[in-house]
Parts: structure tokens; C-alpha cells; sequence
């Protein structure tokens, strides 16, 4: 995809999937906004793509409408915005959950999500439209009992795109998730290696940047690809509910 004369924003830029899709949207041509909470690292990644950095908490709502409102001003039309930015929870047993937990992972996963799209839509719009992505992950589609918080708020992500795509669709903005397996990043906290002498495959950032420019790129919206190493992404086949035809049959 040309991103030339394009600008392309994405939160969590700072590390992992975030940092190698802000370098391939450079690549492609875009000025790209980095943003992040970890302002050092989010910076270097900006000044090496020769973008820009913006401290930004995705799950802080006017935070977003200020960023939203310096873009609004910008010469160049933003064209991109990758919803990117999450954390893990860790935590299976919901009884040990504290309120504390069980907001933060939803205020940034979901509410970031939202927060963003909601933010970055009438930007898309002005600019006469343009791609939405959210970096879902298998923990959209299937349970993860020993991270409650973060399988629910994934499974939100999923729910966002296929709802959402419709009327986004009619304003000329694709929305689309992009839904890798293991990735290896912070994430992992420095157990990449243990878990693959354990075997479990697990892919590269750059891989997961390589698939996002191809989902940008795909013509498709309301879809939650599944990405899984030297695998081209696929949108997951999601069921069609039992009865959902009722409404026809009666
Ligand atoms: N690594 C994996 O195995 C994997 C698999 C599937 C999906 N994902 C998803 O990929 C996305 C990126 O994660 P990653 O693997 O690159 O990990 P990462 O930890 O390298 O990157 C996450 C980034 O989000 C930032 N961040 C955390 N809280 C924030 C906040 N409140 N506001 C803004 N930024 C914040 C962090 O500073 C960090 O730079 C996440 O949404 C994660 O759920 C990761």
C-alpha cells in the first residue's frame, strides 16, 4: 500500500508489534504518529522513522480528543490509525481479581479501542477515508482461562470490527482486526526461549507488520484475521448463531 503523503497513526509504537508496524507504515511512505505511554522508547521510534511521538494513554478519553484536535489542525490526512496498544492480566481465578485489575485491562484494551476509533472516524471521514485496525488477538476468538480479563477484553475487540465495519463501510473507512498467535515481544517477558524449547511456535513483529500493511491493503472490512507464523492471514470463520433465521422462518 502507497502511504505517500499519508499520515498513519499507532498506539502502543513503542516496543513490539506497535514499533515494526510504525516502521512499515513509514516505509510505505506515511508520516507516521507514534504514541505510547513509554516515552522514551516511543520517541526513538518516531525519530528513526522520522515521525512523530505523542504521549498518549489510549484508555483516557480526553486524552484522545486532544490528540484528536492537534490532528484535526495537520496538514496531512490521516489515512491509518492502528488500535494497537494493550497489556495482559494475568490473572485466571476471578475471585483474587481487584477492581483495580479488572479496569485497567479493560479501560486499555477495550475502552482504548473505542476511545480511539471514536476519535480517529471523523478524521478518516474529512480526510475522505481511509483504515481502521485493532490488534486483536487469539484471544478474540477462543477462551484463556488463565487471563480472564484479557481474553474478555479481546473478545470485545472482535465484537467492536464486526459491529462497527457496517456503518463505517458507508463513510468509507474499512475497520478490520488483525488476531496473531504467540508474538515475540515484552509480552513474553523474556521467555521467548524457554517457550520455544517447550514448542510453541512463535513469529517475529515484523511478520505481524508485514500482515497488517496486507490487511490494510485487502479491500476487506468487519473481519478479525487470524495470523499464525509463515501463514497469510485469514479472516476467522465466525459461526452463524443456532435459530439466527427465525425472523425469515416466521
Ligand atoms: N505478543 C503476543 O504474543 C501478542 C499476541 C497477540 C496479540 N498481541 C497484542 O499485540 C498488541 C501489542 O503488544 P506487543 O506484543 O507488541 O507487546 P509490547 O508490550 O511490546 O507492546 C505493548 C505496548 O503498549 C504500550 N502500552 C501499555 N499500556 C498503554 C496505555 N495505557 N496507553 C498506551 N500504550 C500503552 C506499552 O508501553 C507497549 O509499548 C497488544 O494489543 C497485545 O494484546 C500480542
Amino acid at each position: 500500500m502507497d502511504l505517500q503523503g499519508k499520515t498513519a497513526l499507532i498506539t502502543g509504537a513503542a516496543s513490539g508489534i506497535g514499533a515494526a508496524c510504525a516502521r512499515s507504515y513509514a516505509a510505505a511512505g506515511a508520516h507516521v504518529v507514534c504514541t505510547d505511554v513509554a516515552d522514551d522508547a516511543g520517541q526513538q521510534v518516531a525519530d528513526e522513522i522520522g515521525g512523530r511521538y505523542r504521549h498518549l494513554d489510549v484508555a483516557d478519553s480526553s486524552a484522545w480528543t486532544a490528540l484528536a484536535s492537534e490532528l484535526a489542525d495537520d496538514p496531512g490526512h490521516l489515512h491509518v490509525v492502528h488500535l494497537n496498544a494493550g497489556v495482559m492480566m494475568g490473572l485466571g481465578n476471578i475471585a483474587e481479581m481487584s477492581d483495580e485489575d479488572y479496569l485497567r485491562i479493560i479501560g486499555i484494551n477495550q475502552h482504548g479501542a473505542v476511545f480511539g476509533l471514536r476519535a480517529a472516524v471523523p478524521l478518516l471521514e474529512a480526510a475522505g477515508g481511509g483504515h481502521a485496525l485493532v490488534t486483536g488477538s487469539m484471544a478474540s476468538f477462543s477462551p484463556l482461562p488463565v487471563d480472564l480479563g484479557y481474553s474478555m477484553s479481546k473478545h470485545a475487540i472482535a465484537a467492536l470490527v464486526r459491529s462497527a465495519a457496517p456503518n463505517l463501510a458507508e463513510r468509507g473507512i474499512s475497520l478490520n482486526a488483525i488476531c496473531p498467535a504467540t508474538v515475540g515481544t515484552g509480552f513474553l517477558g523474556g521467555n521467548r526461549d524457554r517457550l520455544e524449547d517447550a514448542g510453541m511456535v512463535i513469529m517475529d513483529s515484523e511478520e505481524v507488520a508485514e500482515a497488517a500493511m496486507a490487511i490494510l491493503d485487502s479491500g476487506l472490512t468487519g473481519e478479525c484475521f487470524a495470523l499464525f507464523k509463515g501463514r497469510e492471514p485469514e479472516p476467522f470463520p465466525f459461526a452463524t448463531v443456532p435459530g439466527s433465521d427465525y425472523r425469515s422462518r416466521r
